[in-house]
Formats: C-alpha cells, sequence, structure tokens
C-alpha cells in the first residue's frame, strides 16, 4: 500500500445527513492541493443511514467507514482513526460542517512546514465563532479555554480541528482521554512544541444536534485533572490541596457564625474547625487524592485529622518562634502567622501526600508466614 498524503478522520454519531455534504468538499480541497488522501469515517454504530451512505460515496471518492460496536465517544473514537489511518498527516474535523473543509490543506500545508500540531482556531485574528452562539455557550467556551491555559498556551484548544504528524502522534505515551477533548490531550501528551494556529470560521452544524451534555462538561474537569496531573505532578496536587483547602476556610467561617448563636465561643469555634476538617477530608479523599477513594474511611480519617492536628501544631511553632526569635516578626504577629499557616499547611499536605492518602504498595507474594517488608 503506497503512502499517502493525508488522513481526514472524521468521527460520526447520527451524521448521515451531513456526510453526502462533507465528503465531496474535502475531497474538492485536497484534490486542488494535489494532496493524496483517504477519508476515515468512524461511526460509532448510528442507528441511521450511515452505512449505506458510506457504501455510495466510497464508490466515488477514497472513503473508507470503520464501525465500532463494543465502545462510544468522540475522542475514543478520534484515536480509533488515528490507529488504523495511513496517512503521513491525520487530520481530525467534526462531520457537521462546523468546520470549513477548504481550511484542510492549509492546515497541512502549515504542518509540512515544520510545525507539530495545527490547531484550526476560532479565537485568533481573521476567526470566529457561529453566529447565533448565545452568551451562554460563547462564556463556557471561554470559561474551558481558561481552565486549559497553563496546560497550552494555544487560543482555541477545545476545538476539534487539527492536524498532526503522524510520527508525532505515535511517539505519545499514555494518551487515555476521557470525553471531547482530544486535541487537548495530544498538544499535552505529545509534548508538541511547535503550535500553530489556522483561522477557521466556526458554522453552526447542518443537520441534527450537537452532542454536547452535561455529562461531558463533567468529563471535561475530569480530563483537566488528569492532564494537570501529567503535567504538573505533585505540583497539582498541591494546587488542588490548596483550593479544598480554600473552600474549607469558607465552611469554617460560616459554621462558626452559626454556632455562635447557639453554643458558647470556645465550643462554637471547635464545632467549626471539625466540620470543615471533615469537609477537607472527604474533598480530598475523592478529587485530590482520588486513586485512594475506595479505601475503608475511619482509618484514613483518622490519619487525617492526626495530620491536620500535625500541621496545626507545625503553624503555632512556627508563628511563634518567628515572632520571638526574628526581629522582623517583632511587631508583625499576622506576618509570622502567615508563615505559620505556609508551613503548617505544606506540612499538612506532605503527610496526606506519603502517609494518609500514600499510593498502595503491591502486596507481598509469600503467604501464612510473617512478611519483613523493606522499606526503601
Ligand atoms: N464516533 C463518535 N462517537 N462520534 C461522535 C460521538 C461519539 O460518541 N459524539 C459526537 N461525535 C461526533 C459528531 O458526530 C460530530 O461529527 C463530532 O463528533 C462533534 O460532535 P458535536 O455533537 O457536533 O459536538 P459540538 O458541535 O457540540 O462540539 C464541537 O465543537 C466544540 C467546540 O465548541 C466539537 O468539535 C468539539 O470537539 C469542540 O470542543
Ligand atoms: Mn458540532
Amino acid at each position: 500500500m503506497n503512502p499517502l498524503d493525508v488522513s481526514v478522520i472524521v468521527p460520526t454519531y447520527r451524521e448521515a445527513e451531513n456526510l453526502p455534504v462533507l465528503v465531496p468538499r474535502i475531497a474538492t480541497a485536497l484534490q486542488e492541493a494535489q494532496l493524496t488522501f483517504e477519508i476515515v469515517i468512524v461511526d460509532d454504530n448510528s442507528p441511521d443511514a450511515t452505512p449505506r451512505v458510506c457504501a455510495d460515496l466510497a464508490a466515488r471518492f477514497p472513503v473508507r467507514l470503520e464501525t465500532r460496536t463494543t465502545e462510544r465517544g468522540l475522542s475514543s473514537a478520534v484515536m480509533h482513526g488515528m490507529n488504523v489511518a495511513r496517512g503521513d498527516v491525520l487530520v481530525c474535523m467534526d462531520a457537521d460542517l462546523s468546520h470549513p473543509p477548504e481550511k484542510v490543506p492549509e492546515l497541512v500545508r502549515t504542518l509540512n512546514e515544520g510545525a507539530d500540531f495545527v490547531l484550526g482556531s476560532r479565537y485568533v485574528k481573521g476567526g470566529a465563532t457561529a453566529e447565533g452562539w448565545g452568551l451562554f455557550r460563547w462564556l463556557n467556551s471561554k470559561v474551558a479555554t481558561l481552565m486549559a491555559w497553563p496546560l497550552t498556551a494555544t487560543s482555541d484548544p477545545m476545538a476539534g480541528f487539527f492536524a498532526i504528524g503522524r510520527d508525532t502522534f505515535e511517539a505519545a505515551r499514555n494518551l487515555d482521554p476521557i470525553g471531547y477533548k482530544i486535541a487537548l490531550e495530544l498538544l499535552v501528551k505529545c509534548r508538541c512544541r511547535d503550535v500553530r494556529e489556522v483561522p477557521i470560521h466556526f458554522e453552526n452544524r447542518l443537520h441534527g444536534a450537537s452532542k454536547l451534555s452535561f455529562q461531558e462538561q463533567v468529563n471535561y474537569l475530569r480530563h483537566l485533572k488528569r492532564l494537570y496531573e501529567f503535567k504538573f505532578g505533585a505540583l497539582a496536587r498541591l494546587a488542588q490541596f490548596l483550593l479544598i483547602g480554600g473552600t474549607g476556610m469558607v465552611v469554617d467561617l460560616a459554621f462558626y457564625v452559626l454556632l455562635l448563636g447557639w453554643l458558647p465561643l470556645g465550643l462554637a469555634r471547635a464545632a467549626a474547625i471539625w466540620v470543615a476538617m471533615t469537609w477537607n477530608y472527604w474533598l480530598n479523599r475523592r478529587i485530590t487524592f482520588s486513586f485512594a477513594r475506595r479505601r475503608a474511611v475511619l482509618p484514613q480519617y483518622a490519619m487525617f485529622c492526626l495530620s491536620c492536628g500535625l500541621g496545626a501544631a507545625v503553624n503555632w511553632s512556627v508563628s511563634l518562634a518567628l515572632s520571638s526569635l526574628l526581629t522582623v516578626f517583632g511587631g508583625r504577629p499576622l506576618l509570622a502567622a502567615v508563615v505559620g499557616i505556609i508551613a503548617g499547611s505544606l506540612f499538612n499536605f506532605i503527610l496526606c501526600n506519603t502517609a494518609v492518602f500514600h499510593r498502595t504498595k503491591p502486596a507481598p507474594e509469600s503467604v501464612g508466614e510473617p512478611v519483613l517488608v523493606d522499606n526503601p
């Protein structure tokens, strides 16, 4: 089989009406650019005329239909298409004509000029979002883009229109996308450096309805968490720990205010701290250290409280020591307290990371005999 210049991968679910418009336009654009190509349609067994439509199209165009019956989902469909594609350049686009097929040659050309990744972007000069996008959808897209900013500096990593070299794709490790944001996954995991953007006009879909649901938005948050941990490791976990700590402070103060009407000062303070600590425990178990969320609650909770107590002791001692030992902190008890809080939180985090929610070690193999565990 001769290698091809380009494979255009089109994930579809119920897009039978759009394919007869999309395929000829892709073909014309690529033929005019004198590129050899194939169009790989990855369909998740749509209950519509997709198979018949593809068979008709295949008589006139280099179209290949890949039907998946055991799996569903946009990202995994794209990955499947990329794995079976034969082209040197892999282009991914939606079937609903939101992405202009006429731009495919420009994406390919830009990649062949030396880029690692080329994105069709709505948010660079010359690009545009579809008309009639309500404030909500626009804001939604903007917030999602902003949340991904530390992962990639590109302006539109949410887009599903992009080109990547097959070599770059094959060199990626641990590809494991969930949800919709396959471009973001590839940008981060392929460690693409030279990322270029080509302006596009994003159009409203021609026929049918979007499959972007609320569940996909939740998936996006889970996906972001994974990508942050991939790129920043323990730092990403520290950031989650601190964010949760921030919400814990709000809970603490709210309960304190509430309880002050019922209980004496000391008791109200203690109860509010306990509620906030429990709140922090639960969120850290579910989010920051989610790999440990199936372990028994009680011992873990007890360890967490102990860790918080030790953190508080570090906080207390550091604040007091600084105030009494260093002249800079002499008349500034609040500054000393802030340093104490930072030290205490870091101490607490390190304990959580290593002891409370530690990653499980593989179980020792021998059974029946006392086991000496040699901890490195
Ligand atoms: N195989 C397969 N399986 N394809 C799917 C699935 C699925 O489960 N879900 C959606 N698709 C296909 C659709 O048929 C379409 O071709 C493409 O993926 C995009 O789906 P839409 O339902 O049209 O998504 P959208 O318009 O809301 O989202 C698009 O724009 C977003 C930016 O606003 C996509 O390009 C997103 O990737 C992009 O983030
Ligand atoms: Mn769409």
